[in-house]
Formats: structure tokens, sequence, C-alpha cells
């Protein structure tokens, strides 16, 4: 596995993996790796010939108030996680050299898409990861680059980018991978204290929960949703930041469950901010 520090090094080594038209997967990660990010670069490693993972703790997507300082950082740990997982290429660029001073450019989705959900309570969130994700995109240039749905509105987000400014790649999706318990695996999970990981289980349980009454013919959004906060309430110092049933491609919301929805939670245990979502197709 090379390791690269910054972006000339890293057109250098694209360039010689490349030759011979070798296909490339790419990974951008924020580090502090888990199992989630393992199953994009398994991912990654199956589907092309050459495996390049990125890890940048991006501070344009995080807000002035937010754990930008705190983000868990362990570059031994995701070097170690990244060899067992058959990387090629790892870059772990800083951030002058993507931000360099009177750095001014930015790519924005507009539209309801970026405003409803994360978008509401995290202002500017998205403009950051659209523009991060674009720059990573034309330094590596991949064939495939991999997201995980646990980021659903991160994933929409990105595709409509995609699309609307004709990238020649393709995203691949990939199922969110949670602990025993359910709980969804992230890097924020760290933050929780002994009794709160205990008991944020409960989100994804009530998720499910919400999967099975479904399943058993509930069609309205408004009750599901009020039975997603009731159980997410149950948990010590939790704060709804928002239950959201939408389209799954518009992010918009719906009524009625039809077609595939997005159920999608985001809440506040403490002062840490865990997110969860299911798809559901009837
Ligand atoms: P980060 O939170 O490190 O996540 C990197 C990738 O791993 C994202 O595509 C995310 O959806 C995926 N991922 C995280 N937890 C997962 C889980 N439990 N199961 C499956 N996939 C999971 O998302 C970011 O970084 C940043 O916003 C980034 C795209 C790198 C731009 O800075």
């Amino acid at each position: 596995m090379q390791v690269i520090e910054n972006k000339v090094q890293l057109r250098a080594a694209l360039k010689q993996a490349r030759a011979g038209g070798k296909s490339v997967g790419f990974v951008p990660t924020m580090g502090y790796l888990h199992d989630g990010h393992a199953a994009l670069i398994d991912r990654a490693r199956n589907e092309n010939d050459v495996a390049v993972v990125s890890v940048f703790v991006n501070p344009t997507q995080f807000g002035p108030n937010e754990d930008l300082a705190a983000y868990p950082r362990d570059a031994e740990r995701d070097l170690a996680l990244m060899r067992a997982h058959g990387v090629d290429l790892a870059f772990f660029p800083g951030v002058e050299d993507l931000y360099p001073p009177g750095y001014t450019t930015y790519v924005t989705v507009e539209g309801p898409m970026t405003q409803t959900l994360c978008g509401r309570s995290r202002p500017g969130h998205f403009r950051g990861v659209a523009t991060i994700v674009t720059k990573l995109f034309h330094l590596v240039a991949p064939d495939r680059a991999y997201f995980g749905q646990k980021d659903c509105q991160q994933v929409a987000v990105l595709q409509r980018m995609v699309r609307d400014l004709d990238f020649d790649l393709q995203i691949v999706v990939c199922p969110t991978v949670r602990e025993v318990d359910g709980l969804a695996m992230s890097s924020r999970n760290v933050y929780l204290s002994a009794e709160q990981r205990t008991q944020a289980p409960r989100i994804a349980q009530a998720l499910f929960e919400a999967r099975e009454m479904i399943a058993k013919g509930e069609r309205r959004a408004t009750v599901l949703a009020e039975y997603i906060k009731k159980s997410i309430a149950t948990i010590d110092s939790a704060a709804i930041d928002y239950v959201s049933i939408a389209d799954s491609q518009t992010l918009s919301d719906c009524e009625m469950i039809s077609g595939e929805v997005l159920i999608a939670v985001a809440v506040k245990i403490g002062r840490t901010r865990l997110i969860d979502n299911i798809r559901v197709e009837v």
C-alpha cells in the first residue's frame, strides 16, 4: 500500500496505477475507520483493479458549533485497517493542500434536497460535502465511488451532483453496517458514554418496528413518525432533531407510504448527534 500525503504525489501515483487501462474504485472517508467503512473498501477492492481510500476531516462540512476539533482521529489504526483490506493508495491530504490560502470556490446543490433533514439543522453542511467530493473526484478520477446508505441524504445529494455536473463515474451505494445490537456504526459512536451506548440501539429498533408496522399494513406517515418519536424519546437526554418519512429520491415528505420511501432520523444523545435510516418499499 502506498501512503500519499499530497495531491501532486496522488496524481503521479494514479498515473502509474492506472497504466494499461486499469479501473479505479474510490472510497472517500473522514477516517477513524470501522466495519462500515471496511465494507465500502472491500466492495471497491472487489470491483476494481485499484482501490483508493482518502482520509480527510473536511473542515468546510462542519458548522461553527460542531465537532470539527474533537472529531476522532487515529491514522495508525486507519492505516492498519486499510492494509488489512488490500487498499492500494491511501490518501491523507493536509487541510492546506486541499484548501490553500485564498480558497473561495464551492459547489452547491440547490433546492429542497439540501434544505430538509440534516440540511435544515446543519446549514452549509452539504455545500462542504459537495465541494470536497468534487475536488476528490477531480483528483482521483475514479470509475466507481463508494458511499454508505447510512448517510442517505449525502447519497441523494451526491447522486444529483454527479448527474447535474456530468461526472463520468458511477456512485455505488452500500448498505448500512450495524453493531450486533442494531446501532448503525459511526465514528461518532465513541463519544457515547457507557449508559448512552446501551440506550442508543433504540433508534434502530424504532425504525425496525416501523418497518414491521408497514408490513402489517400501516400506511399513514404521521402515525409511523409519532411511534418512532415516542420510542426514541425514552432514551435519556435524547433530543430528536427530525423523524422524516420521505420519497427516497427527492427527499420530499410523504403523507402515505407508497413506492420507495426513506424513514430517516437524527437524534442528539447528550452532545452526540446520531443519524440512521431505513428504506422501505411497498
Ligand atoms: P465518513 O463519515 O467517514 O463516511 C465515509 C463513508 O462511509 C460514507 O460514504 C458513509 O456513508 C460510509 N459509512 C459510514 N458509516 C457507515 C455504516 N455504518 N455502514 C455503511 N457505510 C457507512 O461521509 C463522510 O465521511 C464525509 O461526508 C465524506 C463523504 C468523506 C466527505 O467528506
